[in-house]
């Protein structure tokens, strides 16, 4: 069997996986279960000379106590950074605040959450999911930045209607965008499958937010060709600092992370932490190409 036959074969079997076998191999991707593990993550990245952005793990809410949790925990963050001095941002799923189940639900926590980070100064970027919630989730963005300066959106370039997404917001007005390759399994009528087409459309997309003087991107990919294909055209438009970071996943690409810092640029990594760790988790691994060996290692390492 073809090692990507073989990939795709234990992905398909990961749910049966145990979940302390998941849980240890999720490890490297998740700062921990309480917020101090997040801020101590944060302290370490901060001293490297990275920033961060701190989500609070959870999706796909469908009751209001779960919404209010989650409030609470982004709240006690938000006072945490501040209080501890730390480079950190804070990155959210809108459905997490319950989006799939009350828009208005929705959006009024989103408020809350909009006007307690502005208290602090602190970023909120909204992180994008799977394709149901593409245009609430741009509707909810373009509403909150009518309000507010600090507050962003993730936009994914394997989705074919992402070019005319990012062509639509530009025209609204300044916009702050995370561009990544997208992370959700889509149908083929609306995302591109082959990962040159993926590249290509994040290129496409990168170009047209670099042109734009107002927009700030954050360049969130940790493949080399991309981290290339940027660094040239960050160079091509002559992009000001203040314009871009590159953003990486905890766990992924140290190297390549210090490697851009030493180069000056700036990066921004992203730090989960909290008890809602299993789904986060079990995206982190399909996506690791030494999963596999890695998985199979320890299903026989007790025998
Ligand atoms: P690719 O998947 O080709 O990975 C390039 C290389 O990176 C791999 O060859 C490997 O070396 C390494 N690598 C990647 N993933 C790894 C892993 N899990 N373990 C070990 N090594 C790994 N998606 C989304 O749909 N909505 C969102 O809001 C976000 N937000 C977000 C924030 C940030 C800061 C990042 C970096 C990424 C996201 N993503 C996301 C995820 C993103 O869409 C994408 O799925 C991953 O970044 C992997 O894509 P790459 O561009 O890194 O390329």
């Amino acid at each position: 069997m073809s090692a990507k036959l073989l990939h795709q074969a234990i992905v398909g079997t990961m749910p049966l996986v145990p979940r302390p076998i998941i849980w240890r191999f999720s490890r490297r991707y998740i700062a921990g279960t309480h917020l101090a593990d997040a801020c101590e993550t944060v302290c370490e990245l901060n001293a490297e000379g990275s920033t961060a952005t701190i989500d609070v793990l959870g999706e796909d809410s469908t009751d209001d106590e779960q919404v209010e949790a989650a409030l609470d925990l982004y709240f006690e963050a938000l006072h945490e950074i501040h209080s501890a001095s730390l480079q950190s941002g804070i990155s959210v799923k809108l459905s997490e605040l319950g989006l799939r189940y009350d828009f208005e639900r929705c959006e009024s926590a989103m408020e809350a959450l909009l006007a307690e980070a502005a208290k602090y100064g602190a970023f909120v970027r909204i992180d994008m999911e799977d394709s149901t919630v593409t245009t609430d989730t741009l509707q909810l963005y373009s509403k909150a930045r009518e309000t507010y300066d600090r507050v962003g959106v993730a936009i994914q370039s394997c989705l074919r209607r992402s070019e005319d997404d990012i062509i639509q917001l530009l025209g609204e007005g300044q916009t702050d965008v995370r561009l990544c390759k997208g992370i959700y399994l889509e149908p083929e009528e609306i995302s591109y499958r082959d990962a040159d087409e993926i590249r290509e459309s994040y290129n496409r997309i990168l170009d047209l937010l670099l042109e734009d003087a107002t927009a700030r991107v954050g360049i969130a990919t940790h493949d080399p060709l991309l981290v290339q294909y940027a660094i040239e055209a960050l160079e091509r438009y002559g992009t000001g600092k203040d314009r871009y970071e590159f953003q990486m996943l905890l766990g992924v690409a140290g190297p390549l992370r210090r490697e851009l810092l030493a180069a000056g640029h700036a990066v921004r990594v992203y730090v989960p932490f909290g008890e809602l760790w299993y789904r986060y988790s079990m995206r982190r691994l399909r996506e690791n190409p030494n999963m596999v060996g890695h998985i199979i290692k320890n299903l026989f390492a007790g025998l």
